[in-house]
């Protein structure tokens, strides 16, 4: 069976003002009518090969996320609670922990809660095709056709096809965030994919590679687990022992150093929605280009992403690839080509309260 994961750790900085620590990113509807939470455990949720989802999450998050998934009809869900993240290395360990206690052979399916997949059915005939090769006990990525050299995504450089699945190709080398240079020539070389950040797992084949590469990060998620407490839907897990986890993204951890990992190249109209940049590109453009969400409007403008929640009217004019997203209480004004860089500000906006 596959158990589908969902990773809700991270905290979506380079979207403020809308993701704020108590809502980041994922929790919120930025994209379509519901949260991307939601779109992600809808996308799995229903078929018959998919077991009842698993959430990996900040304890602060538990009641906006157990609500919103019984909004989509998920009533019990089974919710791991962490008192702090400790990174994709030991989420994905408490999971391989849960789901190997009660499916020895259950694949896990890892997915970030904070993709946008606009092409559905593709998703899922990747999932399966992925599914299968990871029965043969390959940690399974996969492989997105690179279109920039973007250094914040893991690089795989393809191998042999594995006989017998179509498409599916062992994991030749796996190069996490590399420098500008080698993703320039990766891009160049045309024999790369991104990395999707989506992975299908066998649990036990997780759990034996992370005791050879990453022991302490296993040790301590079993420490946590065994000493956790039930708490409704939730598991509460013992933060002592998590403490004692080194904090590394599973990239790191496993996948560049396995030699155990396969590829499935898929098409499936993902994007990582990291930053406003990515919500201008995959969002409904006017004759000039512009994005317009919520109460905005661009005016005599070209490649601006403009946006206003809460009531306030945003518009624009004579603007040419600016950022304008207007709440409440914040109101972001920023060229385009540096939403990426959003991270520093809001730190220092922070500091100074
Ligand atoms: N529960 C939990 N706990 N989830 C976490 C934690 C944690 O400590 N840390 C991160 N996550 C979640 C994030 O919320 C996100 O959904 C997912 O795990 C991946 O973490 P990111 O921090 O977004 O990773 P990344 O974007 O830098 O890199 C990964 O994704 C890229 C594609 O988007 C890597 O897998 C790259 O290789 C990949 O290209
Ligand atoms: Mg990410």
């Amino acid at each position: 069976r596959i158990h589908p994961v969902l990773l809700s750790g991270g905290s979506g900085v380079r979207l403020w003002p809308m993701s704020r620590e108590q809502h980041p990113k994922q929790l919120l509807p930025l994209c379509s009518e519901q949260s991307m939470l939601q779109d992600t455990a809808r996308r799995v949720a229903g078929a018959d090969r998919f077991a009842k989802p698993l959430v990996i999450c900040n304890q602060e998050h538990r009641f906006v996320i157990a609500e919103q998934l019984r909004q989509i009809g998920i009533a019990d869900p089974r919710i791991v609670l962490e008192p702090f993240g400790r990174n994709t290395a030991a989420a994905a360990a408490l999971a391989a922990l849960l789901v190997a206690e009660e499916d020895p052979e259950g694949l896990l399916l890892l997915l970030p809660a904070d993709h946008v997949i606009r092409d559905e059915p593709a998703f899922l005939a990747a999932v399966d095709s992925a599914a299968r090769v990871a029965a043969a006990g390959y940690l399974t990525t996969f492989g997105i056709v690179p279109t920039a050299p973007e250094t914040g995504y893991g690089y795989i450089r393809c191998g042999k096809a594995i006989p017998g699945h179509d498409g599916a190709h062992t994991v030749a080398a796996f190069v996490e965030k590399p420098a500008r240079a080698a993703a320039e020539s990766y891009l160049a070389g045309g024999d790369h994919f991104w990395n999707s950040g989506m992975f299908v797992l066998p649990a036990g084949a997780y759990l034996a590679e992370l005791e050879r590469h990453e022991p302490a990060v296993l040790a301590a998620c079993r420490a946590a687990l065994a000493a956790s407490k039930a708490d409704i839907d939730f598991i509460r897990l013992d933060s002592d022992a998590f403490a004692a986890s080194p904090s590394i993204s599973i990239d790191y951890a496993v996948m560049e150093k396995t030699e155990r990992a396969a590829v499935v190249p898929c098409s499936i109209g993902w994007t990582d929605v990291g930053a406003w940049s990515a919500l201008w590109e995959i969002g409904t453009k006017d004759e000039a280009g512009n994005v317009c969400q919520g109460d905005a409007i661009a005016w005599e403008s070209q490649g601006c992403y403009a946006r206003s929640e809460d009531g306030a009217l945003v518009a624009l004019l004579g603007m040419t690839d600016t950022v304008v997203v207007a709440t409440e209480d914040a109101i972001l004004v920023a060229a385009k080509d540096k939403a990426q860089d959003i991270k520093p500000l809001v730190e220092r906006l922070k500091k100074e309260g």
